[in-house]
């Protein structure tokens, strides 16, 4: 089946102002299927938007929404009226290293809330729709951090995991009824996300910095893996780190990844 068949007519990606999800709004739409694109920055929505109209001949919908607001959810749906959304690409999210007992709660609150409340909700709301027709497609974007437990970013890598699990128990859960879930697990990409995430990736050693992936690698990795697989890890340096660290007892030891973590601190 055709890609615009199997998970069109309408994909929502969420984090589609920057990053992966703007990639991911590229991809999809060069695949023929029109986009929905949420984030908070509506300016930014419009624009990419109009450059995939343009560009791809899709229709697009830019829905200004913070996925952190109680009813977030009724906002999007209103949004969307009678379009009907055959893939849901739960990528936003956030993280913030340091150490967890120095981030006040209400900051570690707000990252569970945008990187689990959010992608449940979604992914109750709109796979219904697809078990239903009996097609469809989830990508839960997961983490390397969600599969290696990561000290000095232990929320965010908790965060992860959990996406991880909620995709993989998925895929097979949905599996049966023709509704395609994979968790997308990317190590260190180019976007936003380190602007915020306190952390300066230029104090990492070169051969750690040289590993960071563009996000159309990413994107693509996952979107190749939609269909085919639970789990996917993008780029072949983060699969083999997975694969050793299966060998080693008990994994990557943390005071490792502690050590490498505290690295990337940005020096005070
Ligand atoms: N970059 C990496 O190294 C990396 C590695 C592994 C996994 N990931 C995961 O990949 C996903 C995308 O991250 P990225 O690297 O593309 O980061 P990014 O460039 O910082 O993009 C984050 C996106 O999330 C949106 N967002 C943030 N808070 C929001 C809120 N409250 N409500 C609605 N939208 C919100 C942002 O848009 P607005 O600010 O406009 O709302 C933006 O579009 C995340 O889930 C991240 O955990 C990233």
């Amino acid at each position: 089946m055709a890609f615009v068949d199997k998970y069109g007519p309408w994909a929502l990606i969420t984090g589609a102002s920057a990053g992966i999800g703007a990639e991911f709004a590229r991809q999809i739409a060069a695949k023929g299927v029109n986009v929905a694109l949420v984030a908070r920055r509506r300016e930014r929505l419009e624009a990419l938007g109009a450059e995939l109209e343009s560009q791809y001949g899709v229709r697009t919908l830019a829905i200004a929404a913070d996925l952190c607001a109680d009813d977030f959810l009724a906002t999007i749906t209103e949004a969307l009226g009678t379009r009907h959304i055959g893939l849901l690409v739960n990528n936003a999210g956030s993280g913030m290293t340091g150490e967890f007992l120095d981030h006040d709660l209400d900051t570690e609150l707000q990252m569970l809330t945008l990187n689990c409340r959010a992608p449940l909700i979604l992914a109750h709301h709109f796979g219904a729709r697809m078990r239903d027709d009996r097609r469809g497609g989830i990508i839960m974007l997961a983490s390397i951090a969600g599969i290696v437990p990561t000290p000095m970013f232990s929320n965010y890598s908790a965060t992860k995991a959990w996406n991880r699990y909620l995709g993989e128990g998925l895929h097979e859960e949905l599996g049966r009824d023709g509704v395609d879930v994979v968790s997308l697990c990317p190590g260190l990409t180019q976007s936003e996300f380190f602007d915020h995430a306190n952390v300066d990736p230029t104090n990492w050693p070169a051969p750690m910095r040289a590993t960071i992936m563009s996000a159309q690698d990413v994107v693509k990795a996952g979107l190749k893996g939609l269909g085919k697989q639970s789990q996917v890890v993008p780029g072949l340096s983060y699969r083999m780190l997975m694969r050793m660290s299966r060998l080693a007892p008990g994994g990557v030891p943390p005071w490792i990844i502690d050590r490498v973590m505290r690295f990337a601190l940005p020096k005070p």
